[in-house]
């Protein structure tokens, strides 16, 4: 295929860390929904074989917990070695088609599900969470001892697994999100009030996670450009926060994201609010009314548009000297090249790639140049339904759940 200089920038090998990438284009977090009992299922092996099949370079396989009381559904998967077998076969399937791949890490902090841990959520701060109809607890210095040595412990789990990589979820408004954010952190200690104050416990798990993981494996860490509302963290402070993480020499790459899962979760998305689909997979009944009557006054909807984190992540990009990983909105050859050219390391797609896995190499082969993945959202509502996918496979190739 004769691509333009430009377009070639997206298919030449690079490196994160110590690792070598075939080309640029990694299979962004996306949870996959097939980890019943928290144990990953054959099907979640199959879904990332087939992402690494389809020419991505690296695949991040979606939230691992690294405590039990982080968990946001029943059936997600947290770090304890009865999940390594799996991970294993996971991390050998994708070796095995020339593809490397990450585990994201993650605690849910304030919006934990308490029907799902048994437990009072822990938070920055405590704080009512209207998504969970919970209140948190405050964590206390011990907490954040114990979490730290978690979030060490679930990375020394992927690197027995044979993962290439661990991504350390700082963004979305998970646990250590919740940390940077003025909405949610109100501490009065060392870990809350100035940047430098809140990024302290962020920087203790990322250093416990660069222990863990050693010299062999890559360490990217995911954060966000915004929030996405007023009183959360804005793109000034974000800048810094990258900054910080820079000069820390403690990750190997940015992955450059947006949005709070509790309070603005389709900025991370944009596109439609698939509201009938998600209330026919609740199942719980008060929340599936709930979900009902205010889905559409509560969430609220963006548009979208192709490459929507990218005008704020230039901001980072002017900054930093890191490798970047650009995420949101990138849809076809043009928007993967345009990133390389402002300066986009690394390229991460989530729903191009759910509907079609075969996405890279089809591109790459010249047998088209975009993804016909419009932004319906309802690939959100299947993670419930047995599993991610595309509700419109029929745009594309069809594919196994
Ligand atoms: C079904 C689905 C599940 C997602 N789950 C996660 C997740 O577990 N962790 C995460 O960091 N992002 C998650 N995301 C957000 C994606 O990482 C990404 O930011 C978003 O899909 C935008 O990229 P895209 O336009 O290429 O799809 C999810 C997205 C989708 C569509």
């Amino acid at each position: 295929m004769n691509f333009t200089a430009e377009q070639a920038r997206v298919f030449e090998p690079g490196e994160i860390g110590p690792l070598r990438l075939r080309n640029r284009i990694l299979r962004t977090g996306a949870f996959e929904g097939m980890t019943p009992d928290g144990v990953p299922s054959d099907a979640l092996v199959e879904h990332h074989r087939r992402m690494a099949a389809g020419g991505v370079a690296l695949t991040t396989v979606a939230y691992c917990s690294v405590a039990h009381d982080g968990l946001t559904f029943g059936g997600q998967m947290w770090a304890r070695p009865e999940i390594v077998p799996q991970l294993g076969r996971l991390s050998g399937a994708v070796h095995q088609e020339g593809g490397l791949c990450a585990l994201q890490l993650g605690h849910a902090g304030y919006f934990a599900n308490p029907e799902a841990t048994g437990v009072k959520p822990l938070g920055a701060s405590a704080q009512v969470c209207l998504y969970t109809l919970s209140r948190s607890r405050q964590m206390s210095l011990e907490d954040i001892r114990r979490l730290t040595d978690d979030y060490g412990r679930a990375a020394g789990l992927a690197r027995e697994a044979g993962f290439d990589a661990v991504e350390l979820h700082l963004a979305h408004g998970y646990l250590l999100s919740q940390f940077l954010s003025p909405h949610t952190n109100h501490r009065k200690d060392g870990y809350g009030g100035s940047l430098d104050n809140r990024l302290r416990f962020p920087l203790e798990a990322l250093a416990r996670v660069r222990e863990a993981a050693g010299p062999g494996m890559a360490v990217l860490a995911k954060i966000n450009l915004e929030d996405g509302f007023r009183g959360g963290l804005e793109l000034a402070e974000a800048v810094e926060v990258a900054r910080r993480l820079e000069a820390s020499g403690l990750a190997d790459a940015l992955v450059l994201s947006g949005g709070f899962v509790s309070k603005t979760p389709f900025f991370m998305l944009r596109g439609e609010l698939p509201v009938t689909e998600m209330v026919a997979n609740e199942k719980h009944f008060t929340r599936r009314v709930s979900m009902r009557m205010f889905a559409r006054a509560i969430v609220e909807e963006y548009p979208f548009e192709p490459l929507f984190f990218m005008p704020a992540a230039m901001s980072v990009r002017r900054a930093l000297k890191l490798p970047l990983v650009l995420v949101g909105g990138m849809r076809s050859l043009d928007h993967l090249s345009e990133a390389r050219a402002a300066g986009f390391d690394f390229l991460a797609l989530g729903r191009p790639l759910i509907h079609d896995p075969d996405f890279v190499n089809r591109l790459a082969r010249g047998e088209i140049t975009a993804s016909p993945c419009e932004p319906c959202n309802k690939c959100i509502a299947e993670m419930e339904n047995g599993g991610v996918r595309c509700a419109h496979p029929t745009l594309g190739q069809p594919r196994a759940r």
